[in-house]
């Protein structure tokens, strides 16, 4: 499989909470692949939280950080990378992840992302009044968008070896 992949890179989409960092960790550590979260890359090349960046410079700032973390990390040779839930919806990045690698949307039900999202400090998308509405709305914008990544794999709650191995077995 990674013989296959060459330089391209395995690209974990979907939205907050359905467990990018944490599958795609356990995926890099089953193929031997080295492993990078696009959100940590964000908060260390603007020297701050994602929180802050949202307060101080506002979402269109958070969003072309992104944009330009995300073509760094692509241009950067094989590996897995978690993004941000965002990140995909923007033209550009996708169609650079269709060149330099392979999409995953990690798909959940609505009450599984809330489940794992309800200890929302860090989310600032979900820091209204009713971020439970806000998480089912956004799903709503982006299903159809996520659901233009090469492969989709459900995940499901409790042990995530399973959503690996379907991972490993929809690229091959
Ligand atoms: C966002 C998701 C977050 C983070 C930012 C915006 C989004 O990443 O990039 O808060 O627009 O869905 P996670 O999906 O890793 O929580």
């Amino acid at each position: 499989l990674t013989a296959a992949l060459g330089a391209r890179s395995i690209v974990l989409v979907g939205l907050m909470g359905s467990g990018k960092t944490s599958t795609g960790r356990r995926l890099a550590h089953r193929l031997g692949l080295g492993f990078v979260d696009a959100d940590a890359e964000i908060e260390t090349a603007a020297g701050m939280s994602i929180a802050d960046i949202f307060a101080r410079h506002g979402e269109p700032y958070f969003r072309d950080g992104e944009r330009r973390v995300m073509a760094r990390l692509l241009d950067a040779g094989p590996r897995v990378i978690a993004t941000g839930g965002g990140a995909f919806l923007n033209e550009e990045t996708r169609a650079r992840i269709a060149r330099r690698g392979i999409s995953v949307w990690l798909k959940a039900d609505p009450d599984v992302l809330w489940r794992r999202v309800r200890k929302r400090s860090h989310r600032p998308l979900l820091h209204g009044p009713d971020p439970e509405t806000t998480l089912r709305t956004l799903l709503e914008q982006r299903y159809p968008v996520y659901a233009r990544a090469d492969i989709t794999v459900m995940s499901h709650e409790g042990p995530q070896e399973a959503t690996v191995e379907e991972m490993i077995s929809g690229i091959e």
